[in-house]
């Protein structure tokens, strides 16, 4: 298969009410787990990376990375450019093969956010790309993109319906209580918030900040109209502790092969459990 728009996927997500699961993956070894776990569980699924994470990894080497995962999965594949504020950077990564982009311009004065995201809209409907844009912002921190409590701002459901027809968006990111990172109590859900965004909105809607969300809060949402779940944190909290305990038991250990393994072990439970929160498995 090739990497595709996550378009039709959602679509199917919303008709089908389950949700897509969006992994932030950072290089290989992240990519295999998300991409193996998919499979085994015939899950569609979003592999997403952030500007630092195409920093990191090099644009070239991540898109090709994908290009092998979508060819050896036997389920959708869908490369995502998450939280990208810069569009000469989409439009790179477009160029390379990209068809998924969420153009981040919630920082920016409502008029400026829709100019920006059209911006994006038709230069992706050239290469049948789709682009999630973001109403209102996340408290919390993702990769670069700080959002304190005092600039937050949850989705004004009265101008979601504007936002969307004027960008011709194909999925919306909405504010409803979530926040990137971990929370230091439970997240309050605006529910009503997320039923009146539905209730006006036809395109699929997406929910960031997933990461140490309970589960029942996550399922309801997705009851009420989320296709699409974004986790990053609790991937990287679980990669990491395989690697640290396996550091533990064994300081001398200098093999990446060995040390590495554990990590990517580790991750692959939190990966499973999210599509299963997600039911999004056998919906391949
Ligand atoms: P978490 O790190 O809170 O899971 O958020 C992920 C996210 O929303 C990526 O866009």
């Amino acid at each position: 298969m090739f990497i595709i728009s996550s378009k039709n996927v959602l679509l199917d997500a919303q008709k089908r009410n389950y949700a897509v699961p969006a992994f932030n993956i950072h290089n290989l070894e992240t990519t295999q787990v998300v991409v193996e776990t998919a499979n085994e569980m015939k899950s569609p699924v979003i592999l997403a990376a952030t500007p630092g994470t195409i920093k990191f990894a090099g644009e070239k080497y991540l898109i090709n990375i994908m290009k092998v995962a979508a060819e050896i999965a036997e389920v959708p594949i869908i490369f995502h450019l998450d939280h990208h504020e810069d569009v000469e950077a989409i439009k790179s990564a477009i160029l390379l093969g990209a068809k998924s982009v969420m153009i981040d311009a919630s920082a920016l004065p409502y008029e400026e956010n829709i100019k920006k995201v059209k911006e994006v809209v038709k230069f992706a409907k050239r290469y049948d790309v789709s682009v999630e844009a973001e109403l209102g912002k996340l408290v919390g921190q993702e990769d670069d993109i700080v959002v304190g409590e005092k600039d937050s701002q949850m989705t004004d459901p009265n101008l979601a319906n504007d936002f969307v027809k004027r960008t011709g968006i194909d999925s919306l990111a909405v504010a409803i209580g979530t926040a990137h990172g971990l929370y230091k109590s439970e997240p309050k859900i605006d529910y009503d918030r997320l039923e009146k965004i539905k209730e006006k909105v036809d395109v699929p809607l997406v929910l960031h900040g997933a990461s140490g969300v309970p589960d029942e809060i996550v399922r309801r949402t997705i009851e009420l109209g989320i296709c699409k779940v974004n986790v990053a944190t609790e991937l990287k909290i679980a990669f990491s502790e395989g690697v640290k305990n396996h550091f533990k038991n064994n300081p001398e250990a200098n093999d990446p092969r060995k040390y590495l393994t554990p990590g990517k072990e580790k991750m692959k439970e939190v990966v499973r459990d999210k599509i299963l929160l997600c039911n999004s498995n056998d919906k391949a």
